[in-house]
């Protein structure tokens, strides 16, 4: 397995292995990997020639008071996991790799990125569409592999792939969780113990949404007000936002029919966790 820092570098390398007419899948992170990372990697391994694997912390994703610099790092540990899962290159470039000061253009996504956890984290999604179509331009894949977890950034890579013509196939894969429903995050490791159980409370209220869905219920304002109720009984969790939109236009929807997204966001303690459940429902 190779690590390379510098554009340069991988401009050759890629260059070799179009030559010879190998398929290159590509998993972007932000390191610390865990089985969710894992997961993405193995489907790229099954599916392509050669994978790639980039681990770059983006600051441009962060907002000023948020954890760019807390962010959990791990080089060495994330080495050997892709060591163990045969890949075939890290690209781990540093901030001056990536951004040259100055740097001018950026990559919107305009009324996408402004909802969800756009609304409360203002830049982040024009930071997250600029860094994954730098790492295209650069690692040049044929697919790339994305994780449901992130349920808005994945619709608005699919959007920005389609709107800027990138000749990338976006390959979905699902959440993997831990054993008690918890979605893996980097930042679960900065969980106390008390607040590592605490943290359930996310999966649990989509539970509790999918069963009201079940019972027939489909006004999303009392779902998301149960929803609500059950989060605010853990008195770590501060709700950011719960909010039942079209899986598709990211559009908030008064009754749950068609392809449905549940997304919420909830700080435990000090940590902003994320999760979701999407489903398709019939118009009764
Ligand atoms: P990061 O949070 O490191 O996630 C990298 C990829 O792993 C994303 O596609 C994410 O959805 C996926 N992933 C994380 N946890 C997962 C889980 N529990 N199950 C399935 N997939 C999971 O997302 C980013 O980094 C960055 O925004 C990035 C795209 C790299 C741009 O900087």
């Amino acid at each position: 397995m190779t690590i390379v820092e510098d554009i340069q570098a991988m401009r050759e390398i890629i260059q070799d292995w179009k030559h010879r007419n190998s398929s290159i899948g590509f998993v972007p992170t932000m390191g610390f990997l865990h089985e969710g990372h894992a997961s993405l990697i193995r489907k790229a391994r099954k599916q392509n020639d050669k994978v790639v694997v980039s681990i770059f912390v983006n600051p441009t994703q962060f907002g000023p008071n948020e954890d760019f610099e807390n962010y959990p790092r791990n080089m060495e540990n994330d080495t050997q996991q892709c060591d163990k899962e045969e890949v075939d290159l890290i690209f781990a470039p540093c901030t001056k790799e990536m951004y040259p000061d100055p740097t001018y253009a950026f990559v919107d996504i305009n009324q996408l990125g402004n909802s969800l956890c756009g609304a409360t984290r203002p830049g982040h999604f024009r930071g997250v569409c600029t860094v994954v179509n730098k790492l295209f331009n650069i690692v040049m894949p044929d697919r790339a592999y994305f994780g449901e977890k992130d349920a808005q950034q994945l619709v608005i890579i699919q959007q920005m792939v389609h709107d800027l013509s990138i000749p990338v196939q976006i390959v979905p894969c699902p959440i993997v969780r831990e054993k008690d429903g918890l979605a893996m995050s980097s930042r679960n490791s900065t969980l106390s113990p008390q607040e590592r159980t605490a943290a359930r409370v996310l999966s649990k209220s989509l539970e509790l949404a999918n069963n009201l869905m079940m019972q027939g219920e489909t006004s999303a304002s009392v779902i998301r007000s149960q929803m609500k109720e059950k989060i605010q009984l853990e008195p770590l969790a501060t709700v950011e936002y719960i909010e039942i939109v079209d899986a598709q236009t990211l559009t908030p929807l008064e009754n749950v029919k068609g392809d449905v997204l549940i997304a919420l966001a909830v700080k435990i303690g000090n940590t902003r966790l994320i999760d979701n459940y999407r489903t398709h429902l019939e118009a009764i």
